[in-house]
């Protein structure tokens, strides 16, 4: 069987409620603050596990990271190759939910931005040809972890959010799964005409488009084949991690070998659930839930 590795972030999440997120030169006070475990990396692949696949997460925490081994351990999730950095700190976010469920998110790198070539190296020396290599864009080095799984013969699948110059050094023929909301996708596809999902298509060589519209649903093109899920309707707390929830149920569906079809209706429902709790990792549904779900829509 195909393994699944995650590289990426581990933050964190300290979660501040917030009557609207505060302008330029505003003081505001918070109603409540939650500190949970979260991270693109580390909410990805605990959704991929949820989602049913074998799951590997290989990042760096620093000596308060602790929390972060224990709940993996928990939920499944292999560890071998996470790293505890000695004299760092984990990393951070801070994050306001407003009323209406929307967030801004600060990053504070900590450990995730100090990889190593030499345990990039290590970590992707552990996996080979048709393994599974999920990536986002909260640690360095992003362009070399590319070029070294792709050498590896590993399958490339890139959320390239926060969006920033960094993508512009990565090689994106090398990717084979690219997802992207509509900013990141009009980033990535410049200023040229046409429908965005085709851009997107036409521009990186091979490579299958997943574009999430937010309340909108989601676009893809799956091996040439172009699909469309529309959103569920649910009553929205808090909307953070959900793109997080959508890709790892996505690719965790597709690596149990599903339809594309199957994984988008999978991806959609657990995203809609996730956005009804707070928090990011702790709010993605287990594969039960999800299934329950489907199967009370389905039925009205
Ligand atoms: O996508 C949500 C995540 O973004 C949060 O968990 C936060 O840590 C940042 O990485």
């Amino acid at each position: 069987m195909n393994k699944l590795l995650v590289f990426g972030s581990l933050n964190y999440d300290n979660i501040y409620t917030v009557s609207h997120i505060t302008g330029p030169g505003e003081t505001q006070s918070s109603q409540e603050l939650n500190i949970r475990l979260g991270g693109k990396g580390y909410n990805q692949a605990v959704a991929a596990k949820c989602a049913g696949v074998e799951v590997w997460l290989a990042g760096q925490v620093g000596e308060d990271g602790q929390p972060f081994l224990d709940e993996c351990q928990r939920r499944g999730i292999h560890t071998e190759f996470l790293r505890k950095v000695p004299g760092c700190k984990t990393g951070h976010a801070v994050i306001q939910v407003d009323q209406s469920a929307q967030n801004s998110i600060l990053l504070y790198g900590g450990a995730n931005q100090m990889l190593e070539k030499a345990y990039i190296d290590r970590v992707l020396g552990s996996f080979g040809k048709g393994d599974y290599l999920l990536l986002q864009n909260e640690v360095n080095d992003l362009d070399y972890i590319i070029e070294q799984a792709y050498a590896n013969g590993m399958k490339i699948i890139l959320n390239p959010s926060p969006f920033d110059e960094k993508i512009s050094c990565c090689n994106l023929e090398k990717v084979s799964w690219l997802f992207v909301n509509e900013i990141e996708g009009k980033q990535i596809a410049g200023n040229t005409g046409g429908t965005l999902i085709d851009v997107l298509h036409d521009k990186i060589t091979g490579c299958n488009i997943i574009l999430t519209l937010g309340g909108r649903g989601a676009d893809c093109i799956v091996n040439g084949v172009k699909l469309r899920q529309e959103a569920f309707r649910v009553i929205p707390v808090d909307t953070t991690g959900a793109g997080d929830c959508f890709t790892g149920y996505f690719m965790g569906r597709m690596i149990n070998c599903c339809s594309g079809e199957n994984a988008l209706r999978f991806a959609a429902a657990a995203a809609a659930l996730c956005i009804t709790r707070p928090g990011a990792a702790e709010a993605i549904p287990d594969y039960e839930e999800v299934l329950h779900f489907l199967k009370i829509e389905s039925e009205e």
